[in-house]
């Protein structure tokens, strides 16, 4: 697929759900493209549809109206060349399998030979640093070792587009800056595309190549800003450079635009 090509392309998307008290308009019309290999976060305020965005475009929720595609074909249904990391890593693992079953399971529904399975799993779990805990179970392991087994998951599927929502959320700090560079590392290694949602703006700003800023509900994209930070990132010098601290700036600016309801895009 040449560069340029976008791998993911959402059109008009917009939700309404049904809500008790009469309809409730989640999202009002997203549109964006992802290239392949890009690494791109999806930062706006609570409630405002992240999630609902991620469903529709895996599949899991038709939209009310416009469209998603990946590589060319409309979604309807969860693609294969999609992998999807929830923020609930503890009730997405299975607790009576060993985490290299866990880390296989997918695999062994598309039907990948033993061999070649074990391999896989082998090779991902060496990826996220658990190449010693192939026997072990889910719940004899601490919340970030479970969401690297989760990412590792992931990432044995060989996917074309990892989509990870809030998937850091309920770990501490520490562990998550360590799951930050996971996800940075996994990303150059494996050359796989990124779409990584996140209400944290440091994070959307240190992760991201290019950070999407949605705003409150009805959603629409408010900013689609480059992060033009050196491709090597280290928590400290990073996080301490003059350009990161404009970039955050840029990013807590508009969210507080969206905040306050304000829509229009200021010029990136
Ligand atoms: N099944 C549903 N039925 C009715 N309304 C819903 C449903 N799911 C979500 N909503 C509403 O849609 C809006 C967007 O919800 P969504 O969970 O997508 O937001 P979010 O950005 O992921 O929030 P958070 O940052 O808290 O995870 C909210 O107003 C929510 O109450
Ligand atoms: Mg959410």
């Amino acid at each position: 697929m040449p560069e340029n090509t976008p791998l993911l392309s959402v059109r008009d998307l917009k939700k309404t759900y049904q809500g008790a008290s009469g309809p409730v308009e989640a999202i009002g019309s997203i549109t964006f493209d992802v290239r392949p290999g890009e690494l791109v976060c999806i930062v706006g305020p609570s409630g405002c549809g992240k999630t609902t965005l991620l469903k529709c475009l895996s599949g899991l929720l038709p939209p009310t109206a416009g469209s998603v595609t990946l590589d060319g074909a409309e979604v309807t249904a969860p693609p294969k060349k999609m992998a999807v990391v929830f923020q609930e890593y503890g009730r997405s693992l299975y607790p009576w399998l060993t985490v290299r079953d866990n880390v296989g399971l997918p695999l062994k529904a598309r039907g990948v030979p033993r061999r070649e399975r074990l391999a896989a799993v082998e090779r991902a779990l060496e990826e996220v640093g658990l190449g010693h805990a192939l026997d072990t179970y889910p719940w004899q392991l601490s919340g970030g070792m479970q969401q690297r087994v989760a990412i590792a998951r992931a990432v044995a599927y060989e996917p074309e587009i990892l989509v990870m929502d809030e998937p850091f959320a309920a770990v501490d700090a520490q562990t998550r800056a360590d799951l930050e560079d996971l996800v940075r590392r996994v990303w150059q290694d494996l050359g796989v595309t990124v779409l990584f949602v996140t209400h944290d703006i440091d994070e959307s700003v240190y992760l991201g190549e290019r950070v999407l800023m949605l705003s409150s509900s009805p959603t629409v994209v408010q900013q689609d800003l480059a992060i033009d930070l050196p491709a090597a990132r280290d928590q400290l010098t990073t996080r301490a450079m003059p350009r990161f601290t404009e970039l955050r700036t840029q990013v807590y600016e508009q969210i507080q635009r969206a905040k306050r309801g304000e829509t229009v895009a200021a010029p990136s």
